[in-house]
């Protein structure tokens, strides 16, 4: 067993049930290469204020390197079960290994300033490998989309049928709110990219640390400016819960979509075995469990923001144990974003696309849009245009007729305007030919859209 830091003070020992409470060794551990990082650094600039010599910053630095070898091959077995964190933990494991030296580590700095130093370190790093999976699962479905361009679908608004459109667009509205969460992750590093080293407890170091030379070494962009609000502060852990919560969000939405569209009633898309899964009494199943879990662990880290907004709200200033909370929720939402962005870049690399069945779903009402148009563009007032459209629709319901069987006399009866009316007028090519506009589901469109997004992505930071 280890000395406790603290003991000095105490006179009894703490109880297990406590001590097993307090500990948060089983998940900071993955902090160590970061803390092992900071007491490297920090202790070269121990060297340079006086309070150890060359020798001993060479002890440290080796004893270090060792340290953080053996625990990448043994983990937490490494540790006696009294280590508080993995703060205490490395500096328990160099006192055993260079002795006495080690103790002298810990001089005019905090655990307040090391953690919170640590997880900005750790969020940084795991900000960029969210972002490099992100663009990978983004380049999806542009890659789906510029192979299928010129495939119709039916549209859908209250998921009912409402206007033909290109597959091409409908896979692209998902790229853009994809983009706008990748450049939220960006965005927010200059705010999390702020060092707190050197703030100590609370009141600042009293020691003349240089805190630009460890900024500089630790690779952080800025010092934080107030050493109370640089240990409390935990906002930049909610800024990333909320932005990977949005991400969510548009996860939870396509994958909503998509189990709808790969089911037997849609069926605009199969997905691939490596993704689903079948049922343990029915042999007809095809589950889309991936889809499902992506539907799930959306809530699943939404909850994580949840948990952490209530844990800091009306803390008082500064350090308070509560803020062990933190790590928790952050590591889970890591974990799981990263496992759901991975598992559907290998759904959607796998998906097999029923073009046939999307082109024979459209349904004929869904060209009403264009009978309305064309009478408004002869000059009949819109609102008159729907009116006669509309009961054109009501009509064919009643007579159990397709809009599309309707010959040029019977759309006469109903406005004589019809009488210009292109018998063409229903072909899916000139109904998207007229939308051309831009972000609109015309093909040209839709390739100006891709290639924009292509550039976008590449040049993404
Ligand atoms: N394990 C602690 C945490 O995660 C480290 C900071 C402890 N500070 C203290 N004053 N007890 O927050």
């Amino acid at each position: 067993m280890s000395k406790k830091a603290w003991e000095g003070r105490f006179k009894e020992k703490n109880d297990p049930l406590f001590e097993k409470m307090n500990r948060s060794l089983d998940f900071d551990i993955r902090l160590f290469k970061e803390d092992i990082l900071l007491n490297k650094v920090y202790s070269k600039e121990l060297k340079r204020i006086g309070i150890i010599s060359e020798e001993e910053l060479e002890l440290i630095i080796n004893g270090l390197d060792k340290i953080e070898k053996e625990i990448e091959e043994k983990g937490i077995s490494l540790f006696t079960s009294d280590i508080e964190d993995i703060h205490m933990g490395i500096e328990d494991l160099l006192s055993k290994r260079i002795g006495d030296i080690a103790k002298k580590m810990h001089t005019g700095k905090s655990r307040n300033d090391q953690v919170a130093t640590d997880v900005r370190l750790y969020l940084l790093k795991e900000i960029n490998n969210i972002k490099a999976i992100l663009k990978d699962f983004i380049s999806c479905f542009i890659d789906i989309a510029e192979n299928n361009i010129v495939v119709p679908m039916p549209g859908y608004t209250h998921l009912r049928q409402a206007q033909p459109v290109l597959f091409s667009h409908y896979l692209m509205s998902f790229v853009w709110p994809f983009l706008r969460d990748y450049q939220r992750l960006s965005d927010s590093v200059k705010r999390v990219s702020i060092m707190p080293l050197g703030s100590a407890a609370l009141a600042g170091s009293a020691f003349p640390l240089d805190r630009e030379n460890l900024r500089k070494d630790l690779g952080f962009l800025d010092i934080s400016q107030n050493s109370m609000d640089a240990v409390s502060s935990r906002d930049f852990i909610l800024e990333f819960l909320s932005i990977i919560s949005l991400l969510c969000i548009n996860l939870s939405r396509y994958a909503e979509d998509f189990i709808l569209y790969s089911s037997e009633h849609f069926n605009f898309f199969e997905l691939s075995d490596k993704v689903t899964t079948g049922s343990s009494i029915m042999p007809n199943k095809k589950n889309p469990d991936s889809l499902e879990l992506t539907r799930g662990k959306s809530g699943r880290i939404v909850g994580s923001l949840m948990s952490l907004l209530t844990v800091t709200k009306s803390l008082p200033s500064t350090y308070n144990k509560d803020l062990q909370e933190d790590k928790e929720p952050l590591f889970d939402a890591i974990d799981t974003i990263k496992d759901l962005l991975n598992v559907n870049i290998i759904l959607l690399k796998n998906l097999k696309i029923n073009k046939e069945n999307m082109l024979k779903s459209i349904d004929s009402f869904s060209f009403a849009t264009e009978l309305a148009d064309f009478l408004a563009l002869k000059g009949v007032p819109f609102r008159e245009a729907h009116h006669i459209t509309g009961k054109i629709v009501s009509d064919c319901i009643e007579s159990k007729k397709r809009l599309t069987d309707l010959k040029k006399e019977d759309l006469i009866s109903y406005c004589e305007k019809f009488k210009d009316l292109d018998d063409n007028w229903h072909s899916i090519e000139k109904i998207l030919q007229k939308r051309e506009i831009k972000g609109g589901t015309g093909i040209n469109s839709v390739k100006e859209q891709i290639k924009m997004a292509k550039s976008i992505l590449k040049d993404l930071c």
